[in-house]
């Protein structure tokens, strides 16, 4: 085929270049990088969104080197490339595998208008830890929901990859390196080899199942090595075990950190160890293009190591069609942040927003409102809602709250509008008098909380994750007004909002909404639209609790509420007892603010009815259970239906509830729904001493629900 008769021409030299990414250019481009294109060095451009270069370096590639290769042009599409969509932790929240796809798919076509052929997404990094700044880009803590939802945005980046407006997919960051010690981005990871397999592998290995073009390697160490120079990982699992015939390219110059890791002496021992371990292309750092000649030259790796890299990457390029034409015409594609898109994003947005709290439901507004107080840092940022992982996206095209809030309502109310802070980390109050002005002269508190951008996203950890400055103090003072009181919070990460939910009557988490966060908001606040999301991370009541998620083991001593000695409730001089002790804290118990899979709704649902076709079942045959749910409110809505199993005794232990399956469901008032699931011996296995991949016979316990906390129940065994 074309692939081997183009590696059979190929030199040495020529191949080096098809391993080797150069970051974009400032400015016009440089005669140098001109010659390095015609000498075929350059395989892969990232950072570049210039069309005009693109085009040029395209043209030059394929016209004017020997063996016209074109390159492969990279690009952190994260959200949305001009349009931006709700940041993926936000995306995630809809639980709803066709939002997260087409928006992926409005992002390629975007980004494919400007000669980008290939992003750096899904981030499938399942963490458990809201301090680490990357939460924000990826989907959230549960391996399930992340294995259908990643693959859900490799299918919308890529479609059928040949065809107008696809790009390459890229699964990252394999491996584990949400599990940074501490949340502390960039930092060590230590997980046991079964936990790795059972809730750090399984999304990569259904987007090696959904035909991801490449992947990208870690930044991290994993277990004492480097993820990008690590044999186990990338050549064992990746390669031998699971037959991934994409390439894998480093992450930005971590070929070379392995030297900083203290991993290897020098790069040129990093870029061996990294052939080895089977990452294709280099990012940035120069290791394989100064020292792969010489490596080959000793035995150190082999022509075969370096064949089958130019070859999943030439790949790769064949099947994005570049061969064909390597040329973008953007008249050939839609304008961007078009009226299509900006639907796209809004009802992205919509299907995002998490409603945590609605005493009395004072939500939906009601109408007859004559003055509405619209105030916060956030209510008007048009920046900051935007989210982290927006190179490309203009603040000029967002709808803000406030302006979505203003023409929502005009004609009809009056929206006395105060920021109050200046943003979200401001400490200077000096606002607070005009926005307890505006509070006063309304009839409702709409308060806009939360972060701005930047304090997520690569590196912007924080180890307090209270609400930054004095947001809280402006919270407390505008509740004092004893005025009805609505709190939106937009922001990248789970944040310790105890003191916001138990001083508002209704709370809305908006994570980083994006362009058409406005619109979303306004629709949900006044009741155009019912909200639908689910957490897809667990909410800590205090920091000191992570890690914190649902999924966690049982330990010999587990909490409940009774058992739960509260630090006030001691008596001093209080003798200390060796029994009947559990595992909580004194001071923060064990339980989150809200559990993993929570949201509410306008309306009810109630779950009624859970019936397992057999309740003794054979290892081939399938569990099959079922429950009602009726929609018992006042509206027609959407409920998220969850079911929760236990595998109750194991050869290892297992968690105490594990997400195998969700619903999306439309439900009109008053009607009655029978969902239906099945689970399959496999759906229920996991690795045991032996790191072998089984199910075990036994007993197993089942929930549905509408959260990770769902009670209604029933028990199987298997046999
Ligand atoms: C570093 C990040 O870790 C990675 O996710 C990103 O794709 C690259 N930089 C390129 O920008």
């Amino acid at each position: 085929m074309q692939i081997e008769q183009l590696i059979a021409k190929m030199t040495l030299a020529e191949k080096i270049g098809q391993m080797s990414q150069f970051n974009g250019m400032d400015g016009e481009i440089s005669e140098e990088f001109k010659e390095k294109i015609r000498k075929g060095l350059v395989g892969s451009v990232l950072n570049e969104v210039n069309l005009h270069k693109i085009n040029e370096i395209q043209r030059i590639a394929v016209e004017e080197s020997r063996l016209g290769i074109p390159l492969l042009i990279g690009r952190d599409v994260i959200h949305g490339f001009k349009t931006i969509l709700p940041i993926p932790l936000g995306q995630a929240a809809s639980f709803n595998p066709e939002i997260i796809k087409e928006g992926a798919r409005m992002a390629a076509i975007e980004a494919r208008s400007s000669g980008i052929n290939w992003t750096f997404a899904p981030m499938i990094d399942i963490t458990r830890d809201p301090r680490w700044g990357r939460i924000a880009e990826c989907l959230g803590e549960d391996p399930f929901l992340t294995a259908v939802l990643g693959p859900a945005m490799v299918s919308g980046f890529q479609g059928d990859l040949g065809s107008k407006g696809n790009i390459a997919a890229c699964a990252k960051h394999f491996a584990a390196y949400g599990a940074a010690e501490g949340g502390r981005d960039y930092n060590t990871v230590t997980v046991p080899e079964n936990e790795l397999r059972d809730v750090y592998l399984p999304p990569f290995k259904a987007c090696v199942d959904n035909d991801v073009a490449t992947f990208m390697s870690a930044f991290n160490e994993i277990n004492g090595v480097p993820a990008t120079g690590n044999e186990f990982l990338t050549r064992q699992i990746l390669r031998d075990e699971w037959n991934y015939k994409g390439f894998v390219v480093s992450d930005y110059e971590s070929v070379t950190q392995q030297v900083v890791h203290g991993h290897t002496p020098n790069n040129k021992a990093a870029a061996a160890q990294a052939v080895k371990a089977g990452v294709d292309m280099e990012m940035v750092s120069t290791s394989y293009a100064d020292h792969i000649e010489e490596l080959l030259s000793e035995g150190v790796i082999t022509q075969q190591q370096i064949d089958d890299s130019v070859r999943a990457i030439l790949n790769v390029k064949f099947r994005l069609g570049l061969f064909s034409n390597a040329q973008t015409d953007p008249s050939n594609f839609p304008e961007w942040v078009n009226d299509e898109h900006r639907a796209v994003a809004k009802n992205a947005a919509l299907q995002s927003l998490v409603l945590l709290k609605n005493d009395k439901n004072i939500l939906p507004l009601r109408s007859g409102l004559k003055d509405i107080a619209v105030i916060g840092p956030l209510a008007d940022a048009p920046h900051d809602q935007l989210g982290t992982w927006v190179f490309d996206g203009d603040k000029k095209h967002s709808v803000t709250p406030l302006q979505a809030i203003k023409e929502q309502t005009s004609g009809k109310a009056v929206v006395h509008f105060a920021k109050g802070l200046e943003n979200s980390r401001s400490k200077d109050t000096s606002g607070f008098s005009e926005a307890l002005e505006a509070a006063k002269r309304s009839d409702i508190i709409l308060l806009f909380l939360g972060e701005e951008a930047i304090l997520s996203g690569e590196s912007h950890c924080r180890a307090d994750i209270n609400l930054p400055g004095a947001q809280e103090l402006l919270a407390a003072e505008l509740a004092a007004t004893g005025k009805p009181f609505v709190t939106v919070i937009l922001a990248g990460r789970p944040l310790t909002i105890r003191n916001i939910v138990n001083t508002t009557d209704a709370v809305i988490y908006a994570w980083h909404p994006g362009t058409m966060a406005g619109p979303a908001i306004s629709d949900i606040l006044f009741g155009k639209e019912i909200p639908s999301g689910k957490l897809p991370v667990t909410f800590p009541t205090h920091v000191g609790q992570i890690p914190m998620y649902y999924a966690h083991k049982n330990t010999g001593k587990p909490a409940t509420s009774k058992s739960w000695e509260k630090i006030d409730d001691i008596p001093a001089d209080a003798a200390q007892l060796s029994i009947g002790n559990t595992s909580h804290y004194l001071d923060e118990g064990f339980e989150p603010l809200f559990p993993f899979g929570y949201g509410l709704s306008y309306t009810m649902f109630d779950y009624s009815n859970l019936k397992l076709v057999e309740t003794r079942v054979k290892m081939d045959n399938p569990v099959q259970i079922s429950v009602d749910v009726k929609n018992s409110g006042d509206y027609d809505a959407v409920e998220v239906a969850q079911l929760y199993v236990r595998d109750l005794y194991a050869d290892r232990t297992r968690p105490v509830r594990e997400l195998k399956g969700f619903r999306r469901v439309f439900i009109r008032k008053g009607e009655t729904l029978n969902i239906q699931f099945e689970l399959k011996s496999q759906d229920l296995a996991f690795h045991n001493r032996q790191m072998k991949k089984v199910t075990e016979p036994g007993q197993f316990q089942v929930w549905i629900g509408g959260n990770s906390n769902a009670e209604l129940t029933a028990f199987f065994e298997l046999e």
